[in-house]
């Protein structure tokens, strides 16, 4: 990947792939890490002397033209206040409005154009789209990691039209996950969880022969714990992955990885604040009760295998951290990874970031992606479309 770093943009019209799919309220951007993480490019760019123009997806509008909800305008608003000097905003993508601004741009000017996803042929990787928007610039630049697993015209396609360059942050991700999973520091402890495990178990092999110790949380235990044959009352189970699970035990105690799994569990007979809670054993839930939570016993089990990392990669609540009652399990697993200062740690994305962000622990982590689908992809293994495109 060629960075950058490896260029001066002076005069310049640059086109910077962004990820600037931030949570927004009311129109006003709720949580703008991802826009504060872009800063560094951008700065770089204007230092140079550029014409930044900045491109990104809002949600999942539908492809038939402009709609308020998704305008990437209080984005550009936000990132105004955040790096401190104006930033123009067209109300279109590649059109005349957006090409006469670009025309009018001076050295150092920012200018963030509408929602890529307004037009349909975004997401299809459309050739002409490709086309339309290279035509605006003199040079492409890949910024938004968080969007590096889709294979879209902006993410993708234009590379094909344009000498392209990965931007800081989709470098620094790409090197710090990548990093870990190559050359961890031993032990090499990876904490997984979330609800299904069809949606992990690409992850799950492809870190069976990296890491030291597999902790395993969140519903997707229940298919490995049936697995095992476990009775577990009306838990969360793929019934489709249970021999799946099974292989992947066998494969673990082949070649001496630790699958760690719960041995007592928070059940509920819904899942919903303030309800009655029982601590079952892993193995004997009652049939009427769900597991929620990873119990007391897990908990102290867990954090013993993370004091001992000393590199640590996590995705994925251990239970339904956002109701009080089946909370523990999360809090002690970020607790765990926040005292333990001499282990590297890698938050992957989407709900653990949730996570550590609802604790107050974020600071205490060496690294937090910015990234949920893409840093998983990553950990599975995969060749990313938006980083392939740069190569
Ligand atoms: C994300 O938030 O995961 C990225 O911005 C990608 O969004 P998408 O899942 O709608 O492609």
């Amino acid at each position: 990947m060629k960075t950058i770093d490896a260029e001066n943009f002076k005069g310049k019209r640059v086109i910077v792939r962004v990820d600037f799919n931030v949570p927004m309220k009311d129109g006003v951007v709720t949580d703008d890490t991802r826009i504060r993480k872009a800063i560094p490019t951008i700065k770089k760019l204007v230092e140079d002397g550029a014409r930044v123009i900045l491109m990104s997806h809002l949600g999942r509008p539908s492809g038939n033209g402009f709609e308020q909800d998704y305008s990437l305008e209080a984005a550009a608003v936000k990132l105004s206040n955040l790096i401190g000097r104006p930033v123009l905003y067209s109300n279109e993508i590649a059109g005349e409005g957006t090409i006469d601004k670009i025309a009018g741009m001076n050295d150092g000017d920012i200018l963030v154009i509408e929602n890529l996803r307004f037009d349909a042929r975004e997401k299809k990787n459309d050739e002409a789209f490709a086309s339309e928007l290279a035509s605006l610039a003199d040079a492409y630049v890949n910024d938004a990691f968080g969007t590096a697993h889709r294979a879209h015209a902006s993410t993708a396609g234009i590379a094909r039209y344009l000498p392209a360059y990965a931007g800081y942050l989709l470098e620094n991700e790409v090197k710090t996950i990548t990093g870990m999973l190559d050359n961890p520091k031993k032990p090499f402890v990876a904490v997984l969880g979330g609800s299904k495990v069809s949606d992990k178990i690409k992850v799950i092999e492809n870190l069976l022969d990296k890491a030291d110790t597999i902790v395993i949380g969140g519903a997707m235990c229940f298919t490995f714990l049936k697995a095992q044959g476990a009775e577990i009352g009306s838990s969360l189970v793929e019934e489709d992955w249970v021999e799946r699970c099974k292989e992947m035990l066998a494969k673990a105690k082949e070649i001496d990885t630790t699958l760690l799994l719960p041995v007592d569990v928070v059940c509920a007979e819904k899942i919903e604040a303030g309800v009655p809670v029982k601590v079952c054993n892993a193995f004997a839930i009652d049939s009427n009760l769900m597991g929620l939570d990873i119990g007391p016993k897990s908990i102290e089990n867990y954090k013993k295998a993370i004091a001992e990392a000393k590199s640590v990669f996590w995705n994925g609540p251990m239970g339904v951290f956002e109701i009080d009652e089946f909370a523990a399990g999360t809090k002690a697993v970020a607790e765990a990874l926040a005292e333990n200062e001499e282990a590297e740690t890698i938050i992957g994305g989407g709900d653990s970031v949730a996570a550590v962000n609802k604790f107050g622990l974020a600071d205490k982590m060496t690294f937090i992606s910015t990234g949920g689908g893409a840093s998983m992809e990553l950990v599975q293994g995969d060749v990313l479309p938006g980083v392939a495109a740069l190569g």
